[in-house]
């Protein structure tokens, strides 16, 4: 209970719940004391002297004992609610229970539950992880609770998020379990600086981006990417001589048909122009280094499976381990 910006609030909330039950208390004992007044003439008979439909009359007899009690049971039973549980303005109640409270023990008696598997995984490298339907199939459910919304269901990504079931030459990294573990570890921010006004005007920049697409052999105009050729010593330093990338900084491989921020000359003339930056957020958060480790090796094996030479992913058990 830490809404409360100031102490106030805090009594005032409690103060109105209360009043309201104090108030059904005092209600409930008024309404049982009140007497009917008998006016001049009238006859001592029992009623409230109200008259409906001719001869429907209203009697002022006592409540019901046992809804009296009921009553009287409600009011006990929440003024001792308001002692024992969190209610009362900040007051966290006795018993000191919270959402957040029961949330953790949950978590840890969970966490509990599924260690001694945990710690059979984490003695194991990934690549042997990466064939334990049991490992993979846990570590699909991360995969779809904690990175799908970006890298999609199938680990396909979409653009500006890298599909992860590339061959290695697509990658960023260096493909494989420390790169994957690194990046949910501790994130990671591709940076390509704005270099519009290094290259020139719209002229250069069009000849530049002709000459990228010739290097992935994609449809070009010749002539551009002729004079393109010189202004891409200026990319050199990053993608290499030959644009094929360089794993160490993140520079993504120019020569292949994959294309992480669009394909074509607006494209690569808009990265150019404005460059980039992209960031993956650690997920050091959310995960354990356990849970880490298992789902490094899914994506791992998600990366594998369909590519020539590769071994295929193994199919989920039939009844999937409890989640963790
Ligand atoms: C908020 C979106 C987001 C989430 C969630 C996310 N990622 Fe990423 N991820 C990215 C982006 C963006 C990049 C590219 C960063 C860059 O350009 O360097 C990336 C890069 C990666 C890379 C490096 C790819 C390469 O080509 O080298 C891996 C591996 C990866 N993510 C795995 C994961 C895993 C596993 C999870 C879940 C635990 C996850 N990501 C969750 C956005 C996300
Ligand atoms: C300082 C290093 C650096 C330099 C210099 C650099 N780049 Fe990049 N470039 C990168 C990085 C890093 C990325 C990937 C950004 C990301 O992680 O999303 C990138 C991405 C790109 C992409 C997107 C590739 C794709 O798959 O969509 C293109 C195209 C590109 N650069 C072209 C160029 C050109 C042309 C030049 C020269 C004018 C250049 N870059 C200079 C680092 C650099």
């Amino acid at each position: 209970m830490s809404d409360f910006t100031n102490g106030f609030w805090s009594w005032y909330i409690g103060a109105i719940s209360l009043v309201s039950i104090l108030g059904c208390g005092w209600l409930l004992w008024v309404a049982g004391k009140a007497k009917v007044t008998v006016q001049a003439g009238q006859v001592a008979d029992n009623t409230t002297g109200h008259v409906w439909d001719e001869n429907l009359q209203e009697y002022n007899n006592p409540l019901p004992r046992w809804w009296m009690w009921l009553f009287i049971l409600t009011i006990v039973f929440s003024l001792a609610y308001l002692v024992i549980f969190p209610g009362l303005g900040s007051f966290s109640g006795s018993l000191k229970w919270s959402t957040e409270g029961e949330h953790k023990q949950d978590l840890t008696s969970m966490r509990a539950q599924v260690a001694p598997l945990y710690a059979e995984f984490a003695v194991q490298p990934a690549e042997a992880l990466a064939k334990d339907p049991r490992a993979m199939a846990i570590g699909e459910r991360l995969f779809m609770n904690n990175c799908s919304q970006c890298h999609g269901s199938d680990g396909r990504g979409s653009k500006s998020y890298p599909n992860l079931t590339n061959a290695n030459s697509a990658w960023l990294g260096e493909r494989g379990a420390a790169h994957i573990v690194q990046t949910m570890t501790q994130g990671r921010t591709g940076v390509m600086p704005a270099m519009g006004a290094a290259i020139g005007g719209d002229a250069e920049i069009s000849q530049l981006a002709n000459y990228v697409l010739s290097l992935s052999a994609s449809p070009h105009n010749e002539i551009k990417a002729f004079s393109g050729k010189k202004l891409f010593s200026a990319c050199a330093a990053c993608h290499g001589m030959d644009g094929k990338g360089n794993k160490a900084l993140g520079a993504p491989n120019l020569t292949d048909d994959y294309w992480l921020h669009g394909w074509g000359e607006a494209a690569i003339a808009n990265i150019v122009k404005n460059g980039k930056n992209n960031v993956m957020p650690a997920q050091a958060s959310n995960l354990t280094a356990e849970q880490i480790h298992v789902v490094s090796a899914y994506v791992l094996s998600l990366s594998r499976s369909g590519l020539p030479g590769e071994p295929a992913r193994p199919a989920a058990p039939a009844s999937p381990p409890k989640p963790p």
